[in-house]
């Protein structure tokens, strides 16, 4: 495989910024972006509206030029490696032409434009179905988007993504507008082409709630930086201040899965299970700690 910088590592970083800053005009979005990600992991990108989410993976596809600094995918220049890269653009899935089946869109994920449709090989055939298959939408290849709910076309896009065999997949808030169920089949296609597949992964995503079993790590971005962390430093006290305010809830399933949610504050009747987020980092911290000790 790819490999780089490696030594702190014991897989290849997959995605590398140094220093990195960049401009939409003459407004500088962020800056300060240094860290790497390793080959293999599943990270979220936090942020609340217009902090440079989507600004991000543009610059990680090269689709965006910096302002200053470097950032590096699968081992080259941003931009270098996007044959490799599987991509689900936000709202894609209220964009493409809903007159397309699902098998043609997934299709454009091989050919590039709806031109090619009249030349599929076998072989392009077979790959459209094993994607469509893996993302459990293979029964639905002849329906066309505008028949499909929000959450199956959502599992059309990523088929479409994954349809080359990419290394690392981005996906733009994948999980926006879809019911429990829906965000569910979207997360469990996501861990398994992680654990199966060994795909590197990236979602923006407003809540983590839904990802947190699958997660590696998170990109924060906040005050004009990305900060990147790990997901046993994830639920730092500073990063849960900034993003929940003062007070945040916990929630420990049976797993031992910590969910975080922010405080309701028209909660007057019930006392909710809530904590400073000096403690919700401490929980987790030792949640994280015993849970990895259970597993040996
Ligand atoms: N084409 C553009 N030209 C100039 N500025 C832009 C352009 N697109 C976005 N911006 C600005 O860049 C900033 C970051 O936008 P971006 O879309 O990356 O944010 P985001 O974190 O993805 O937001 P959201 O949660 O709404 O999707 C915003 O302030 C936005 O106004
Ligand atoms: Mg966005």
């Amino acid at each position: 495989m790819h490999s780089n910088s490696g030594d702190r590592e014991q897989r290849p970083d997959c995605i590398v910024f140094s220093n990195a800053s960049v401009k939409r005009g003459e407004r500088l979005i962020w800056q300060h972006g240094d860290f790497s990600i390793p080959a293999g992991s599943v990270t979220a990108i936090v942020g609340t509206n217009g902090t440079g989410k989507t600004t991000m993976m543009k610059t990680e596809l090269g689709l965006l030029p910096l302002a200053g600094g470097t950032v590096h995918v699968l081992g080259r220049p941003a931009g270098e490696m996007n044959r490799q890269i599987g991509y689900v653009p936000q709202s894609y899935t209220s964009d493409i032409d809903s007159n397309l089946t699902a098998e043609q869109s997934v299709l454009l994920g091989l050919t590039g434009t709806r031109f090619g449709v009249h030349f599929v090989t076998k072989a392009q055939r077979a790959k459209v179905k094993e994607a469509m298959t893996f993302t459990g939408i293979a029964d639905k290849a002849h329906y066309r988007l505008s028949e499909l709910s929000g959450g199956l076309r959502q599992r059309v896009a990523i088929a479409q993504a994954l349809v080359c065999d990419p290394k690392l997949l981005m996906l733009d808030e994948p999980l926006a507008n879809l019911d429990l169920a829906s965000q569910r089949a979207v997360v469990h296609v996501l861990a398994r082409l992680n654990k199966e597949l060994g795909m590197t992964i990236q979602v923006v995503a407003h809540d983590l709630n839904m990802l947190l079993p699958i997660l590696t790590g998170a990109v924060y971005l906040l005050d004009g930086h990305p900060h990147y962390a790990a997901m046993n430093d994830v639920l730092d006290s500073k990063l849960l201040t900034h993003l929940y305010g003062t007070k945040v809830q916990v929630v420990t399933t049976p797993q031992g899965d910590m969910f975080v949610t922010p405080t309701p504050d028209e909660a007057d009747d019930v006392v909710p299970d809530t904590h400073d987020t000096s403690e919700v980092a401490q929980f987790h911290h030792h949640e994280y700690h015993e849970r990895k000790g259970r597993a040996q």
